[in-house]
């Protein structure tokens, strides 16, 4: 029997918490020997500690490792002399490094009644954003102009590569989907600010350059702006949406806003061979080491993580146990026994934990 080994990254602030809560539902639903969860330091915690936000043995183990389990990395009081954050070095140094270009944000309504806009059922909103995540607006971390206090730039780089990748790789998650809600056309929007900027004309013009492989699927365009008016009054539209970098990062808080919060939206980051696995959500310090953040995010981006691999290794054990782990939340959700703070509820993360758990059972 295979056994896949999990570089496990807990980081700071609730990442610890919600990291255990994932590790205890997956081994729930795998039992103890399939998953291998090897533990590394990192984040801004550990900077402060040695001066490394991402050691080099953590680096290496993600490097080497089946995927990357990873609770939440950053802390506001703990910056570079130019005002960046150190932790946010250990998401960016790993989607550069393990070259890890598609950061995948599903926003799904689940039962419950949890989304701010009137009227909406679970299934009315279910779209994933496809996020570029190796250049952008990003790849000017570190690298911008700040000159005598005066002038502050950073540069926005797309390259034809980036781009026809993200595209390529949003299509075909479009055609393993079943449509957008509204009409179930299976349908990519291109997110972009065309009318303005030539890079994102450019952006445009290559996604159009891919979509003529994908006669089957329908392409759309909104600019960003436009696109931030219609996930609030028509999200049931959207399948799939790609965009760049810093875009992506911005549409898809609006996205999980709509249905619920950012404690009930997953990501996998991933790469042609690495994939790295966190709730969207950032280390919220704030509610650190209270038993009160929601698990749901990392232990949904636990269930994305098992369906890669499950894929990528052809077994199937893997993907019933995804599928075993989204269930046992919907039941948790509709059931209303344990619903976490942020979406209305009372309970605990370690009750939300001990709910999905039993429902596995
Ligand atoms: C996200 C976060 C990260 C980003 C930070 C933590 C580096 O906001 O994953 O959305 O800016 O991409
Ligand atoms: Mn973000």
């Amino acid at each position: 029997m295979a056994t896949y080994d999990i570089a496990t990254i807990e980081g700071d602030g609730i990442g610890p918490e919600v990291c255990a809560a994932t590790v205890t539902v997956l081994k729930e639903a795998l039992g103890s020997n399939l998953l291998s969860f090897n533990q590394f330091p990192g984040g801004a915690s550990h900077y402060v500690k040695t001066g490394q936000v991402l050691p080099q043995e953590t680096f290496d183990a993600c490097n080497t490792s089946h995927a990357i389990l990873h609770g939440a990395a950053g802390l506001p009081s703990v910056t570079y002399p130019d005002g960046t954050e150190v932790g946010n070095d250990l998401h960016l140094q790993l989607r550069f490094k393990l070259d890890l270009y598609a950061n995948v944000r599903p926003i799904r309504l689940y039962q419950g009644d949890f989304s701010p806009l009137k009227n909406r059922q679970s299934g009315d909103i279910d779209y994933i954003i496809v996020r570029e995540n190796t250049e952008g607006l990003y790849a000017s971390r570190g690298a911008g102009v700040l000159l005598r206090g005066e002038v502050a730039t950073d540069t926005l780089v797309l390259t034809r590569k980036g781009v026809s990748r993200i595209a390529k790789f949003a299509f075909e998650l479009s055609r393993k989907r079943n449509g957008a809600p509204s009409d179930g056309v299976r349908r990519m929007t291109v997110c972009d600010k065309a009318n303005i900027l030539r890079s994102y004309a450019f952006f445009r013009s290559v996604c159009d350059e891919v979509a003529q492989d994908y006669p089957d699927v329908a392409i759309d365009y909104a600019y960003v702006d436009a696109i931030t008016v219609h996930l609030v009054k028509r999200p049931e539209f959207y399948d799939v949406i790609v965009a760049e970098n810093m875009f992506g990062d911005i549409i898809s808080d609006l996205g999980a806003a709509t249905v619920g919060g950012m404690g009930i939206a997953p990501s996998g980051e991933l790469g042609d061979n690495h994939g790295l696995f966190q709730g969207a959500h950032g280390s919220a310090p704030d509610i650190a080491g209270q038993n009160i953040a929601s698990p749901l995010a990392t232990i949904l981006s636990g269930s994305f993580m098992l369906r890669w691999l499950g894929d990528r290794h052809n077994d199937v054990s893997l993907i019933t146990a995804a599928e075993r782990i989204e269930r046992a939340v919907e039941a948790t959700l509709a059931n209303g026994k344990a619903i976490p703070r942020d979406l209305g509820g009372l309970a605990s993360c370690s009750e939300v934990t001990t709910e999905i758990c039993r429902q596995l059972k």
